[in-house]
């Protein structure tokens, strides 16, 4: 990894220091780029909020050989970690691979893993069209995240997700607030619970809905028909004082447990971030930034070694709690509660 990230750091300069935590301090404001909106206050707390959870070491129990796998919207998955959709090579990565090289990469490294990535969407076309790509390329493993645009550009994009192959498709509702794509005039806008409803009903394929930070938002996606929800600030690109994701994820989840599939994003960093995360009720993670300077710095094989570093952190945080299984983490791993 050591040298991955030095190459991402040549490749990256001037958008992303690749610091030694991706803490979004030292890029605070830097949207377009790799930072937070304004003070970055979000994207910091996602990082901070997760470090102030501490965890009971147990050691005197048979959980030798942790069980990572679990079914999540249709898919058999070798462990609770997803790549998240981050998209904008060119504007926020200072280009150094081309868009469709970038995201075919990390979808091939999550599938040869075992596990998912996700990809997303933005002006130009060609964000949304490589992404698509790459799902079609791996036979529907992937989920693509679709802007919540106007009808009749949210509408086109999903039929071609599904015309692409994908299985699962999802709306990032919070990039309501994308000053980006405000500054390039595209119209992107809250929905309405009967709008939700809408784009749900006419969409033949599960259905996830990323950006919930509040439970009453968490039922009202279930009532709407998803099959998922991430719970997500868009990694503090879109509104500067959110709480971390990790300080709502119990309340949010713990609302809707059961009846959708729970993923959770933010400041997610290593294996013991992940058991946090899936302790609070999350069913799996989304990392985000850190597996975009994998795949900057060493492309499939990058993102591959970054996955591999994370699931070994992730056995050993599930040994030295004594959790058995990724698909029933206690929150007796927690110290303190
Ligand atoms: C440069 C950048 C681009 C992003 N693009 C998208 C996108 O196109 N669609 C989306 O749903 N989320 C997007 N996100 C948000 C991520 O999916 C994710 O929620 C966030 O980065 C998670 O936090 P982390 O980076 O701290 O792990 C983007 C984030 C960054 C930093």
């Amino acid at each position: 990894m050591k040298e991955v990230r030095a190459k991402a750091r040549e490749l990256m300069k001037g958008f992303c220091r690749v610091c030694p935590v991706c803490d979004g301090r030292a890029c605070a404001g830097e949207v377009p780029g790799m930072g937070g909106l304004g003070t970055a206050s979000s994207f910091q707390d996602n990082v901070r909020a997760l470090a102030e959870i501490k965890l009971n070491m147990r050691c005197l129990h048979q959980a030798l050989e942790p069980d990572l796998s679990l079914s999540l919207l249709g898919f058999k998955l070798a462990m609770p970690v997803l790549a998240a959709p981050i998209s904008g090579v060119s504007f926020n990565m200072g280009g150094g691979m081309p868009e469709e090289a970038y995201v075919l990469a990390k979808l091939t490294a999550c599938a040869e893993a075992g596990t998912l990535g996700c990809t997303g969407d933005g002006v130009p076309d060609f964000i949304h069209e490589s992404g698509f790509a790459a799902i079609k390329a791996l036979d529907g493993r992937g989920i693509p995240f679709i802007k919540p645009w106007e009808d009749e550009e949210l509408f086109a994009k999903l039929d071609k997700a599904l015309a692409a192959g994908a299985k699962v498709v999802g709306m990032d509702v919070d990039a309501a607030g994308l000053v980006t794509l405000r500054k390039m005039g595209r119209p992107v806008s809250p929905k309405p619970a009967a709008k939700l409803v809408e784009v749900i009903r006419r969409t033949p394929a599960k259905f996830v809905i990323k950006g919930v930070m509040t439970p009453d938002e968490a039922k009202l996606c279930v009532d709407a028909g998803a099959a998922g929800i991430v719970v997500s600030n868009h990694g503090g690109r879109v509104l500067d004082g959110t709480p971390g994701t990790v300080r709502v994820l119990g309340e949010v989840a713990g609302a809707v447990r059961g009846q959708v599939a729970v993923l959770a994003d933010g400041g997610v960093r290593s294996g013991t971030d992940v058991l946090k995360m899936l302790a609070l009720g999350a069913d799996a993670v989304l990392i985000g930034r850190p597996f975009s300077v994998a795949v900057l710095g060493g492309g499939k094989e990058g993102a591959a070694q970054y996955l591999e570093k994370i699931r070994q952190e992730l056995v050993q945080a599930m040994v030295l709690t004594g959790t058995a299984s990724a698909k029933e983490v206690q929150p007796t791993v927690f110290w303190n509660t």
